[in-house]
């Protein structure tokens, strides 16, 4: 189909949401946050006592809780057996899981196939950390926003999140499964020193070279 697809990778907290959501705004296309997926399936895990780092169990709890995706306001949703885990998705025992669960392989490919769904409802900014490099390969509209260490703990500390990013970060990009990496044909865009404005016309400019 003609439906485009624009992939936003980076580490956490290295501002890629906020500008995938402005970009998204912007254009009219539908924001996807996969993180929120991935967060999703490590949400389950504490609902169902399952240990994160116990793949098999993890993998069999695939089987018996149902992971659906929507759109809601342009907005990507996930719900788990229905249900809207809301901001339980950001709280601290999900943070400190996530990169667990997301480092098996099943889940991936669970919720990489969702993710690709996404593009028969429309086009899509999709943000991650493997979206350039795996999902949608061959988008010719892809990104890697980065930010300094340091700008992104305080990024994390002023959203009053108790979160470490770059531990996160390390488990992220050190995994066998589609580690995080700046993908093939992404630009690279360093937001350290940028405010959102200047990042988001960054990456409108990237569109239009591209387009
Ligand atoms: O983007 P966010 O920080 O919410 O992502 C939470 C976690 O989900 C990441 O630390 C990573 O382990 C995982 N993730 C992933 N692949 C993606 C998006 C997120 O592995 N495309």
């Amino acid at each position: 189909n003609s439906h485009i697809a624009v992939a936003i990778d980076g580490p956490a907290a290295s501002g890629k949401s906020t500008v995938a959501k402005t970009l998204a705004k912007r254009l009219g296309l539908i924001m996807v946050n996969t993180g929120a997926m991935y967060r999703a399936v490590a949400w389950a895990t504490i609902q169902h006592g399952v240990d994160p780092s116990d793949s098999a169990a993890v993998v069999a709890m695939l089987d018996e809780v149902e992971f659906s995706c929507g759109v809601s306001n342009n907005l990507s949703t996930v719900l788990v057996d229905g249900v809207d885990p809301g901001d339980a998705l950001r709280q601290d025992a999900v943070n400190s899981r996530v990169s667990k669960v997301a480092a098996i392989p099943e889940v991936r490919s669970l919720l990489v196939e969702m993710q690709r769904d996404y593009l028969k409802l429309g086009s899509v900014v999709m943000e991650g950390r493997d979206i350039g490099s795996v999902v949608f390969p061959n988008t010719p509209f892809k990104m890697y926003i980065d930010a300094s260490e340091e700008v992104r703990r305080k990024r994390r500390a002023a959203e009053g999140i108790i979160d470490d990013p770059t531990a996160r970060d390390k488990e992220d990009s050190k995994r066998k499964s589609s580690p995080l990496v700046v993908a093939e044909g992404a630009v690279k865009i360093d937001s350290s020193e940028l405010g959102i404005e200047e990042v988001v016309d960054a990456a409108l400019e990237v569109l239009r070279e591209r387009g």
